[in-house]
């Protein structure tokens, strides 16, 4: 019998009956942290798990409920067996708004004796996984990549991983994860083209990137002024607040990119006017997944003989800034250009399962943000102070694991599944947009059940879909088949 709930793939099982187990590869971490952290330990002693080969666990057949599954490191047989009391239990409160809060509510009695009918800890948290299975497939709104495995990282939850303090610089404290995180930003300061000079660190969100890239910039330029669009992410506007910094924000063309006319006549008022000018640039707006053209901007700095030492460009690449290096794009971006820093969200199309990104800027930026911290033996460089470094460790991973080829094939993917939802929905006879450069499909805004049942994000009358690599063709055809037949 399995102890816990376990995920494999995107399924879940708990109280299974494991029949056999076969495990691939030399392994032997996986093989014992799988028995230890998910048999009941009447199986572990006795039975004889070998790595790579097959043994047989319980010797019963199994029946038609049995599900083959099959992962990386080990294949097993298992047949669903599930308490169906405690689950007829467990629902009771669940499915109850208040009596799932009373289950979970923590006891301000810390003495009293929990009654024999409250639901258990196991209980409540199989009914919160199953709900987060739940909700996981019927998911479509936010750009999150819900298709992932990070199974060989499980290990690793058992470690207080936190990089406090500069990833470049050593401090105390001894279980971190700096070298992935090194490795992290040194991979996208490749893919950037970035030289040397580069620094960056693991942030706890795209958001965190664009607060810690214009407090740099201002920083560097205490006088400027900040330029974005209006349908800029709301996280510069924070910024722009919190560090109270002149801000405009600048109308958008009808498909959601900036306003280049609108844009230039700023840049050339605030030129004329002796201010330097921060320029906040979007790789793939929030809702309409619009791209900012980068060398239509950086022609009207030369045209407005802005110096490079009074502009500094941030570029908002949240959700696109990783997919477009590998795309042809109208204008590609990179370092190599008069850029200063990018920022993007580790949980968006990489598949991160906790929020996490990166940020990445010209090391020289750095100077004036840089403080020594004897408390901590490094110099204070990020915004927060702990930092995660289980995110650090994912983000390795996932970039360790697809490489620059594997993130390809996903932006292909999705890119194609995100023409098939376009013509689909026109098909149906629904009002649909895409960008060319996005795997943003935008549509009319359906009834609410159906906004609360797929998780869409609205704006107005519009909705969209973020095609990730989870958003599959059965997906799509489930998600049109439901908007327009009702589910
Ligand atoms: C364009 C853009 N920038 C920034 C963010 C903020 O990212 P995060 O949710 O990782 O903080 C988002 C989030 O959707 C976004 O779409």
């Amino acid at each position: 019998m399995l102890s816990r709930p376990i995920m494999i793939g995107k399924n879940i099982f708990s109280k299974c009956r494991v029949n056999n187990i076969t495990f691939k590869g030399n392994n032997n971490n996986i093989r014992n942290s799988f028995i230890n952290n998910y048999t009941r330990k009447y199986i572990a002693p006795t039975s004889t798990i070998g790595v790579g080969y097959r043994r047989n666990v319980l010797s019963e057949p199994l029946n038609n409920s049995s599900t083959k599954i099959q992962t990386k490191h080990f294949t097993s047989t298992i047949e669903e067996e599930e308490d169906a009391a405690a689950l007829d239990r467990a629902n009771e409160f669940w499915a109850d708004s208040d009596k799932r809060e009373e289950a979970v509510r923590i006891s301000d009695d810390l003495f009293a004796v929990p009654s024999p009918n409250a639901p258990q800890v196991d209980e409540i948290l199989k009914q919160y996984e199953l709900e987060c299975a739940n909700r996981t497939k019927f998911h479509a709104g936010y750009p999150y990549n819900l298709d992932y495995d990070f199974v060989d990282l499980f290990p690793f939850m058992k470690y207080s991983i936190n990089n406090l303090g500069d990833p470049f610089v050593k401090s105390n404290y001894g279980v971190h994860s700096r070298v992935f995180e090194q490795a992290v930003i040194d991979f996208f300061a490749r893919m950037w083209k970035l030289d040397d000079d580069y620094w960056g660190y693991v942030t706890s969100c795209g958001t965190e990137g664009n607060l810690h890239s214009i407090l740099l910039a201002r920083e560097n330029h205490p006088d400027g002024v900040l330029m974005s669009s209006t349908q800029t992410h709301y996280s510069i506007f924070k910024a722009a607040k919190a560090y109270r910094m002149d801000v405009e924000a600048i109308d958008c063309l009808q498909n959601g990119e900036i306003d280049y006319e609108i844009l230039e006549t700023k840049i050339k008022h605030y030129a004329s006017a002796g201010r330097d000018i921060i320029l906040n640039l979007n790789l793939g707006t929030t809702v309409r997944g619009a791209v900012d053209d980068v060398d239509r901007v950086l022609d009207m700095f030369r045209r407005h003989n802005v110096k490079r030492e009074n502009f500094h460009i941030h570029c908002d690449g949240a959700l696109f800034g990783i997919m477009m290096p590998v795309l042809p794009s109208r204008s590609p971006i990179s370092f190599q250009k008069p850029i200063d820093s990018i920022a993007v969200s580790g949980h968006k199309f990489l598949g991160c399962p906790m929020p996490c990104g990166i940020t990445l800027t010209r090391k020289r930026h750095l100077e004036k943000m840089s403080e020594p911290v004897e408390y901590l033996n490094s110099i204070d460089t990020t915004i927060m102070g702990s930092r995660n470094g289980h995110a650090a460790l994912f983000m390795w991973y996932a970039l360790k694991t697809k490489g620059i080829k594997g993130l390809e094939k996903d932006v292909l993917l999705c890119f194609d599944n995100a023409k098939y939802l376009y013509q689909k929905l026109i098909q149906a006879g629904i009002n649909a947009e895409r960008n060319d450069l996005s795997t943003t499909v935008v549509l009319e805004r359906p009834n609410e059940e159906f906004v609360q049942r797929w998780q869409l994000a609205c704006e107005g009358d519009i909705a969209h879909v973020v095609v990730m690599p989870n958003i599959t063709p059965t997906v799509i055809d489930r998600f049109v088949d439901e908007l327009v037949n009702g589910f």
